[in-house]
């Protein structure tokens, strides 16, 4: 069968039938690829850090109006979802190091990332790594979280 049979049936589905106008599709973009460090020491791993590439649309959301012009229509932009070390690791340069490999392999100019409001070991080190605030941020019903944005210097755009 063609394409043109299966993709007449996806539009039928959408309720749009033949000779319609395609909708405009707002949807931000899902990142295709996740890139995950794990840092492994004495064995075992104890730390472990992910994100991917994605558009300011998708990442920033409702908050893109409020972001700074350069990271807000920027075309080299990641998310950082998770940085985490096992307990007994901390202080000792870990989410340092998964952060600085997590940055390399991302190739973005811009990087972002969520983190709860106030004083925290998370928060001193996204400062020591030189995060700035760049506003609220609620995903849903969830509590109202900083976000955080880095300027890498990285030279390639993708
Ligand atoms: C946040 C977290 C990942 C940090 O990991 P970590 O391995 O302790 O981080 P580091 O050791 O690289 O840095 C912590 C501090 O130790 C210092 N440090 C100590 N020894 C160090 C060394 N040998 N080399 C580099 N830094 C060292 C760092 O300078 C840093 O100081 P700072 O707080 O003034 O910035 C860790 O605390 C954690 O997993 N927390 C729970 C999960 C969490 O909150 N994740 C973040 C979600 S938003």
């Amino acid at each position: 069968m063609g394409r043109g049979p299966r993709r007449a049936r996806r539009r039928r589905a959408r309720g749009l039938h033949p000779g319609d106008p395609a909708p405009p599709d707002h949807r931000p973009r899902p990142p295709r690829r996740v890139t995950l460090i794990v840092a492994y020491a004495a064995g075992q791993a104890v730390g472990i850090g992910y994100g991917f590439r994605c558009t300011p649309d998708y990442w920033f959301g409702d908050l893109r109006p409020a972001i700074t012009a350069q990271a807000r229509d920027t075309d080299s932009l990641a998310g950082i979802c998770e940085l985490a070390v096992r307990t007994g690791w901390h202080g000792q340069g870990v989410g340092t190091s998964i952060h600085t490999a997590l940055v390399a392999a991302l190739r973005t100019q811009w990087v972002s990332l969520l983190a709860m409001p106030g004083d925290s070991p998370a928060r001193r080190l996204y400062d020591h790594l030189g995060y700035q605030y760049a506003g609220p941020y609620r995903a849903g019903d969830g509590p109202v979280l900083d976000l955080l944005l880095l300027r890498t210097g990285a030279a390639t755009v993708v």
